[in-house]
């Protein structure tokens, strides 16, 4: 019964249909090639039912194909026929819609009302004034660093993504595009390539512990290579990437299909072989160590403004940190805060799931860190983790970032459709590809346009909601201007929510409300590390 009614009849009607066309064309030949496909098939049958690798298979011959090929094509289907408006995976249908419509120019309105549910928990918005405000210019910027060398930097810029994670049109696109908006685009850790210089935008050159682009040959930091190319005009600040928020205190991962001859050259690495970066730097091991790294790098270029980039971990490395600052008077000019919500190329499963500090949380503590310690205004702070509107930038600039980056979005705005195949080279839309037949569909210059429409469209939404409250910057946004529903009757302003820390209060021993900071600010030196009294109590 189960080979004419159950689990094997494709492989018995398979088999009986190949004999009786094999016998059939021994008369009309015609039917050969109908006979050869389904002996084919029959065998390929036979081949599931004898082996023992894949037990649905083996249980299910032929049949029980189908499940991995609408497995394989199971994102694909969700996203164009099950998905909901809302649902984010981790980009919702509407954040995406919204980034490519401000991206090629069209307006991004939604008529009929909002479908958010308004009374759920997680429900936030900005509250508006009745005395609205008019602001003449769209672009709000900050200064980092110090001297004739220091970075007016926009409030959006193109967070890191490695050139070998993306493919050289869509490298070559996103820097024309910051060159085209006057905006800022991130290398990530893969080196200044050639496809940045010839986009020609605002660099900013991550290194981190593979020291690419200014490595030696046993993978230490170059100094005179990193002097030779930091002192380029095009590169506007160094970012030293201490971790990543997808996949904190794991190294960079770059898959072989990925590492070409080019890739290879540009990083100084093996070419066809994984390039896994170190998980931590091997130029310093303390707070002190890691300050002095920073005085270096802003010497050998020239002055530049150099910063870090990390998720915040256990928190007293980055009150370490900031101790280190107040105690030696040797600073960092700025902080990229990325959540645990970040993207990346390829992560562990683990890793980006349950490691690291969600952005939000993080952003509150380096914001109550730096305030604490009087450094608000020397040490300014970047935020990156999931922002794509206008309201994620004000949201996060409220609860204490300088400016935003974002990388996924750009993605999205040069033709990324979150097809999440970001590692094996075949990215559907080439912008994740070194392979060549994928990544020719993109025109660069086509592209940059695109970047740059959804920079300057996102930030006249954001002009405009600082307008409806009343404010004429980003730097005056507060906490106290975003509200959170915490339960269906209840609602707080973020300030009342979150933990105060006065100015100078830490270096001033005045009470803190943030218990991170109560109890390690006096633990903590730049020595190390690690609290002083590290004792597991
Ligand atoms: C394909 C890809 C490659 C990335 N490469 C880097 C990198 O080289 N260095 C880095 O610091 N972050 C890298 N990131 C992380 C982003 O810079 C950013 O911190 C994170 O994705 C959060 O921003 P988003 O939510 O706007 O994407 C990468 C992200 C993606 C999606």
């Amino acid at each position: 019964m189960e080979f004419i009614l159950g689990r094997y009849s494709l492989l018995f009607y398979a088999t009986l249909a190949f004999i009786i066309t094999l016998i059939t064309a021994l008369k009309y030949l015609a039917l050969l090639p109908v006979a050869i496909v389904l002996g084919l098939l029959a065998a390929l049958g036979w081949h599931d039912y004898t082996q023992k690798k894949h037990s649905v298979l083996g249980n299910y011959p032929l049949m029980g194909r189908f499940r991995f090929i609408f497995e394989s094509i199971r994102p694909e289907l969700r996203q164009y026929f099950w998905e909901s408006d809302t649902d984010e995976l981790p980009f919702s249908r509407n954040q995406r819609s919204m980034v490519y419509q401000r991206a090629k120019g069209m307006i991004a309105a939604r008529p009929f009302g909002s479908i958010l549910d308004m009374y759920s928990e997680e429900h936030n918005w900005l509250n508006h004034s009745i005395t609205p405000s008019q602001i003449d210019e769209h672009d709000f910027y900050t200064t980092v660093g110090h001297g004739k060398l220091a970075y007016k930097i926009s409030v959006l810029n193109i967070s890191g993504t490695s050139f070998g994670a993306l493919s050289p049109p869509a490298i070559q696109a996103l820097s024309a595009g910051a060159k085209l908006g006057g905006f800022a685009h991130n290398t990530g850790e893969g080196a200044f390539s050639k496809y940045h210089e010839a986009g020609g935008g605002d660099t900013i050159w991550q290194i981190s512990t593979g020291y690419f682009g200014c490595r030696k040959h046993d993978g230490k930091f170059d100094p005179d290579e990193f002097k030779n190319k930091s002192r380029q005009d095009q590169i506007k600040m160094i970012e030293i990437k201490l971790s990543q928020g997808a996949k904190p205190g794991h190294g960079g991962m770059l898959m072989a299909p990925k590492v070409t001859p080019e890739i290879a050259e540009t990083r100084g690495v093996p070419a066809f072989q994984d390039c896994i970066s170190p998980s931590h730097h091997s130029e310093f091991s303390t707070p002190d160590e890691l300050l002095n790294f920073v005085e270096k790098l802003r010497k050998l270029s020239g002055g530049k403004p150099v910063g870090i980039k990390l998720c915040i971990g256990h928190p007293w490395e980055f009150i370490s940190i900031v101790k280190a600052m107040v105690d030696s008077r040797k600073f960092i000019d700025f902080v990229t805060v990325d959540g645990s919500e970040g993207g990346t190329g390829a992560a562990p499963v683990e890793f980006a799931m349950h490691l690291g500090c969600p952005l939000r949380d993080a952003l509150v503590f380096v914001d109550n860190c730096l305030r604490g310690a009087g450094l608000r205004d020397r040490v300014k702070v970047a935020a990156s983790g999931k922002i794509v509107s206008a309201y994620d930038i004000i949201r996060h600039c409220a609860l204490g970032a300088d400016w935003c980056n974002m990388a996924r979005p750009f993605m999205f705005a040069i033709g990324c459709i979150q097809a999440r195949d970001c590692s094996s080279s075949n990215c559907p839309s080439g912008v994740a590809t070194m392979n060549p037949k994928r990544y020719r569909v993109m025109d660069v210059k086509d592209r940059a346009g695109r970047v740059k429409n959804f920079h300057n469209n996102t930030l006249e939404a954001l002009k405009e909601m600082l307008e409806a409250a009343g404010l004429t910057h980003t730097h005056q946004l507060n906490r106290r201007h975003i509200v959170r529903r915490l339960s269906a009757s209840q609602i707080k302003l973020a300030d009342q929510i979150y933990p105060r820390v006065e100015i100078n209060a830490l270096i001033e021993g005045k009470p803190v409300e943030d218990p991170r900071l109560a109890s390690y600010w006096h633990r903590v030196s730049g020595a190390s590390f690690q609290p002083i009294d590290n004792d597991r109590l």
